[in-house]
Parts: structure tokens; sequence; C-alpha cells
């Protein structure tokens, strides 16, 4: 089997796990990385033009104030940026919630444009979604309040202002949000400082354009691409990691970027959850494409690996077939975050559970199958769903609340387009055409899903809330481009 993104794919390398113990990582493949032992400070000071990756702070959901307000960003060590920030940081404070809880969230907009803010995966109604007719002016605040009803997870928060959304992002305006519960706490889980929050986006290299938001007009054809990662807002960031397993919760916040996330050494990520939180079981798997919006939490052990040795978590290179040339073309190879191999070491880490979480499988009853097609023509309103362009007061689709159906994303153009539904979860059923695959860590429940050129995904879900709910995609300049339909759930 061949696929068309630079390299064959053997079955070997798409296997489910039945089990990931701490010694399926520790083999004789993880050898020494020492591509980039070029630095002369000393094997465990890292790279010096590297930044120290830094964790958001946290709030508790349950009583948190979000301002979004001008300020500046720090990018290295030396260097800063005019910025929009959430509380002055990118990514913004880190909102923390437990399962059954009540979540009161004041945002403030200290802009001097509309905002409002959307809960990224966060189930609620839609009065609490952040759709762009919730918009609230400069100086005026919008009051959430959504009992957190779903399992544990990964998800992010971003502003959605029709028109303002791609703008809003890249000035620095993101954040995770993290929900716990008990079916997770029960699995021990790396914590504390073995839990690494890692937003990632792709911006101008240097201090004075990595925060402008000036899209060309490729960039509004292909999304806007740069060549520099930035990982929580830090440019070339380094991180130092004990000989333990770490959980990495890793968020594609760009605007149109694809990662092909992997390991310098071609050693094993094994992806415990995704956007809907965790998967049925582990799976390894040696990498992992991440569209626009999507999450992926992955751990990594790095008891193998001696003190002092380094790894980067990279993008890797692939092709995206009929992608128009590009300055910087999807697939670039990219290094995203470096680890650096501290001496400290504690104690083994036990093994990985064989089962995370349950997942019922959804059951099409035989609802007639909608169709979404996706395309991009080049030419006034570019980037269309089903022929349409958004309009924030139209119904573009009636769903019937409860009801198992199968919704049908075609891509017709030549460009990805990563898929994201407010409102509910779905289930990735199949990819046909392009990859032709469905990866083992698209299982359980997604918000996202990427559809390469000329794929055709298939998701079952159902809505379990009423109201109106936005199907867009998510890649930013298409999405403020009007590539965004209203579902309403009745
Ligand atoms: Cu990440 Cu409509 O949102
Ligand atoms: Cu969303
Ligand atoms: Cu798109």
């Amino acid at each position: 089997m061949t696929d068309s993104y630079g390299e064959p794919i053997s079955r070997r390398r798409f296997v489910h796990l039945a089990a990931v113990g701490a010694t399926a990582l520790a083999g004789g493949s993880l050898a020494v990385l020492s591509s980039c032992d070029n630095s002369s400070t000393g094997p465990s000071d890292g790279d010096p033009t590297r930044t120290p990756l830094l964790m958001p702070g946290t709030l508790a959901a349950t009583g948190a104030s979000l301002i979004a307000a001008p300020g500046t960003a720090t990018i290295s060590r030396t260097e800063s940026s005019a910025a929009w920030l959430f509380e002055g940081r990118l990514p913004g404070p880190t909102i923390r919630a437990r399962q059954g809880e009540q979540a009161r969230i004041r945002l403030q907009n200290g802009l001097p444009e509309p905002t409002i803010v959307h809960w990224h995966g966060v189930l609620v109604p839609a009065s609490m979604d952040g759709h762009p007719r919730q918009a609230i002016g400069p100086g005026a605040s919008y009051d959430y309040e959504f009992p957190v009803v779903q399992r544990a997870g990964t998800f992010w928060y971003h502003p959605h202002p029709h028109h303002l959304t791609a703008a809003q992002i890249h000035r620095g305006l993101a954040g995770f949000f993290i929900i716990g519960d008990a079916e997770e706490d029960a699995l021990g889980l790396p914590a504390g400082e073995r839990e690494i929050l890692l937003l990632l986006q792709d911006r101008e290299g240097d201090a004075a354009g990595a925060f402008d938001y000036s899209p060309d007009a490729a960039d509004l054809v292909s999304g806007m691409l740069r060549d520099t990662p930035f990982g929580n807002g830090l440019r070339r960031p380094t991180l130092q990691v004990s000989g333990r397993r770490y959980r990495f919760r890793i968020l594609n916040a760009s605007h149109a970027r694809i990662y092909r996330l992997g390991l310098s050494n071609g050693g094993a990520l094994t992806v415990i959850g995704n956007d809907g939180g965790l998967l049925p079981s582990p799976v390894q798997v040696d990498s992992v494409f991440l569209g626009v919006g999507e999450r992926a939490d992955v751990l990594i052990d790095l008891a193998p690996y001696p003190a002092g040795s380094r790894l980067m978590l990279k993008s890797l290179p692939f092709t995206v077939e009929f992608s128009p040339a590009a300055r910087y073309p999807q697939g670039l190879e990219m290094d995203l975050l470096e680890l650096v191999r501290t001496e400290a070491t504690g104690p083994g880490d036990s093994p990985l559970p064989a089962v995370l979480s349950g997942v019922p499988a959804l059951v099409n009853g035989g609802a007639p199958d909608r169709h979404f097609v996706f395309q991009s023509t080049g030419a006034g309103n570019m980037h269309l769903i089903n022929g349409l362009t958004f309009d924030m007061d139209r119904v573009d689709e009636q769903i019937p609340l409860g009801q198992v159906e199968r919704w049908v994303f075609s891509n017709e153009s030549t460009l990805p387009h990563p898929v994201h539904l407010h409102g509910t979860h779905f289930q990735v059923e199949s990819r046909t055409g392009g990859r032709n695959l469905v990866y083992p860590y698209e299982a359980g429940w997604k918000d996202t899903v990427l559809l390469m050129p000329l794929e055709t995904v298939a998701v079952l879900l159902r809505f379990d809330q009423p109201g109106i709910f936005l199907l867009h995609c998510h890649n930013l300049q298409h999405e403020d481009m009007g590539m965004m339909l209203n579902v309403e759930v009745v």
C-alpha cells in the first residue's frame, strides 16, 4: 500500500496495540539523538538560541474572568512583540474544569473591535457557544454559564467574530480548556510537571513580523502558511525533561498549517487521546497528522534516553497532492519542540492500561445521509460549502435532536480543509480518496477532521442539544471568508 504523502504505508505502522507497556517503548530502536548536538554549552543546557517552554497559568472554570486586550507577548529570551492576549499571555490561562461542575466565565472585551469567545470542543448550550452573532463590542462583557457535561479531554478557546477570527487568533488570543473526570484519574496519567500543554502555530520568524497580521492574496487562497514554528507563543522552544513518561497535549492553533508530528529519531508516539478525549485504547504510531483545530494527547517515555541526550518533536515532511506551489508549502519539515534529558530520574512508570475509555459506537438508524461539499473556486467568495458562503442569519440545515445521522464531507478542491463542527462530537467512519484510511488516532470522539484534497470523509453524529451551531472549515482564512454554515438542531 502506498499513499500520496511521501512514503509507503505498511500495515505495521498503523497497528493498534492491545497493550502498550513501559517496555514497549524501551526497545533498542530508540537510539540517542545526535543531530542537534551542535551547541557548545554542554549537553543539558540545550541550544541557547532556543527559549524554555513555559506553561500557561490556570483558572478554575467555576469562576473565571478573561480579559482580551492589547499587550506584549514574549517570543524569545530577548524579544517581544505587541500582541492581543487573554490575561496578558499566550496561551491565555488554562481553564480547568471537572465533569459535573458548573462553569462561570466572564469575558471582557478590551479590544478595539468586536469579539466573542468560543469553547472549541466543549459541549455547551447554543447561547454559550460563542456564535459570531453573539459578538460583543469594545468595553462590553459576556457572562458564560454552562454545566460541564462531557468526559475528560483537551479543548481550547479562541475568538469567533465573523471576518475577524484569523486576525484575533494570530495576534495571540487562544488558550486551553481542560476537562478532567474520575475515569481519567484512575489511569494515573502523567501530571504536574510531566503534563505538557503545547499550542502550535507557524509565524514569521522575526519579532517585527511574528504577530503582524497582513495576509497577501496567496494567503487568502491556501490560508496563511509561514516557516517558523512557535510553541506556546515562543519561537524555537526547548524543554528539560526527566527520565519518565510525559503527557503532551498538543493543539494545532495555526491558520492553515498541518503538522505531521513525529520524533527526530523515528521513535514511537503513544497516542491516548484526540479532540473528544481518550481513545478506547492507546495506539502506537510513528507520526500523527494534526490539522488546524485538532488535538493530540500523546505519551512519550523518556526513560530510555541517557541524561544529556536530546530529542526533537518535529513536523515530519509530507507532500499534499495537487496543492499549489507556495512560499512555505504544507509538509515543510519543522522542529517544533526540543526535549533535553536532564540527570534527574524518578521511579519507573507503571505500564499503561490497555483500555483507556469506553466509547460506545453510534449506530446509524437509517436517516438519509447529509452531504457537504467543500470547494475553493479561486474567484470572489472562493471558499464555499455546498456552493454557499456564510450568512449569519440564514439556517442552512435543520437537524432533528437526538437522531443519529451520517454526514459526508467531500473535498472537491486542491486545498486541505480541516472540517469542524460545533455543538457535538462525531465518530469518523471512513475516508476515501487521498490517504484512503482512517488513522487509529482518529478513533473515539472528534470535533475536527482533516480532509486532504479530493478526500471524502463520512462521520456519524448525534446532537443532544437544540439551537444553532456552526459547521466550518478551520483554516482561518477560509473560515473568515465564509466557508461556514449554520446548522439548527430542532
Ligand atoms: Cu475552533 Cu468554530 O471553532
Ligand atoms: Cu468549535
Ligand atoms: Cu478550508
